[in-house]
Formats: C-alpha cells, structure tokens, sequence
C-alpha cells in the first residue's frame, strides 16, 4: 500500500499516469492532496483510479479508515508543504498524514518540485535538510520536469528510484 500525498504544483494534474504506473509496479495506492492540489484534479476520477476515496481535506471524524501504508511518497511536493511539513504544521489532512510518518515509522520519500527563484529561498534548503536528517528520502528538485513544457513529465525517473 502506497500513500501519496500531492500538493499544488503542475505535476499534480498527471498523478493519473503516476497511479497507474505504480498499479502496475504492484502498488494499491491511497491519494492525499492538499486543499489547493485539491482544485486543480478530478477528484471523482481519482477515486475511481485507485478504488479509495482521495483524502483532500473533506474527511469526516467517521470517514472509513484506510489500509496502513508500507511507502509514502509526497509528489509534487511544494515549497509550502514542504516548509509546513519541516515545521510541523498540520493544517490539512495532507500534511496530517506527512507529519504522521515519524510516528508510523514508514519508509517516505518526497519529491521537491519548486522553480529555480523559490528554491533559492535558504529556508527551503534548511527544511529539505531537515527532513533527510529524520529519516525522509529526499529526491532531487523537479526530477520529473521535462526539457519542454509540452512534454510529458518524466515519471520514469522517479520510479526508478522507489523501492
Ligand atoms: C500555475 C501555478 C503553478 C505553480 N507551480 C508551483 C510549483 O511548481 N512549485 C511550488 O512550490 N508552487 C507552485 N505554485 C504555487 C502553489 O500552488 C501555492 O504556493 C500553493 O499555496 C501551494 O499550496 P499547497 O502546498 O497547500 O498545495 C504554482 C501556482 C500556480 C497557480
């Protein structure tokens, strides 16, 4: 069982084809997104793609709970999730579940995805650090970018680099 949590950044609109490569790879996948990544994807379709309700913010305290997880993977991940996430903020279910991750002791992984300009903000730096010091596996920045903006994004880059 695979959780992955998305945030707003472009990626997040072709987490289909990210889904279906991980079924195929053997992975059940659960899908997190913030309130904002929400908006910008099909929910409905989503849930239907991996067979459990999309966890995006509209959880209620009697919502099924799902299957435990045996991977995290936060992708795409922003430079506001990610700096929340280094400081412990919990203000979405998204973020509820990444902080959750020290405690479930689950292996995670996070793929940054944030332009040149706000990479170069030394408090993303600082929480990318801060995160790999505690255990999370942190990929490169825009891994799957692709060269053209037209293009598709390069998710083959990044499940090679999952278990
Ligand atoms: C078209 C568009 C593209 C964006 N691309 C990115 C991006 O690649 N990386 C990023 O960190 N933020 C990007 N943003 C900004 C985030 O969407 C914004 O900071 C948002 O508040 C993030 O919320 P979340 O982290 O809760 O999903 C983009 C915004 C827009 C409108």
């Amino acid at each position: 069982m695979l959780y992955l949590v998305g945030s707003a950044a472009p990626p997040v609109r072709d987490l289909g084809t990210l889904i279906t490569r991980l079924q195929h790879a053997g992975w059940s996948v659960c899908l997190f997104v913030t309130p904002t990544a929400a908006t910008w994807i099909d929910v409905q379709a989503l849930t239907t793609h991996t067979g459990f309700p999309v966890r995006d913010g509209g959880r209620r305290e009697d919502s099924p709970d799902l299957p435990d997880p045996d991977l995290v993977l936060a992708c795409p991940a922003t430079f506001n999730t990610i700096n929340k996430w280094a400081s412990g903020v919990s203000d979405n279910s998204a973020l509820g579940l990444l902080n959750e991750t020290f405690g479930l002791e689950v292996g995670t992984y996070v793929m940054p995805y944030a332009k040149s300009t706000l990479a170069a903000h030394p408090v993303f730096a600082n929480s990318l650090t801060k995160l790999g010091e505690w255990g999370v596996e942190v990929l490169p920045n825009e891994l799957v970018r692709p060269a053209e903006k037209t293009e598709p994004f390069l998710w083959d880059r990044l499940i090679d680099l999952l278990p």
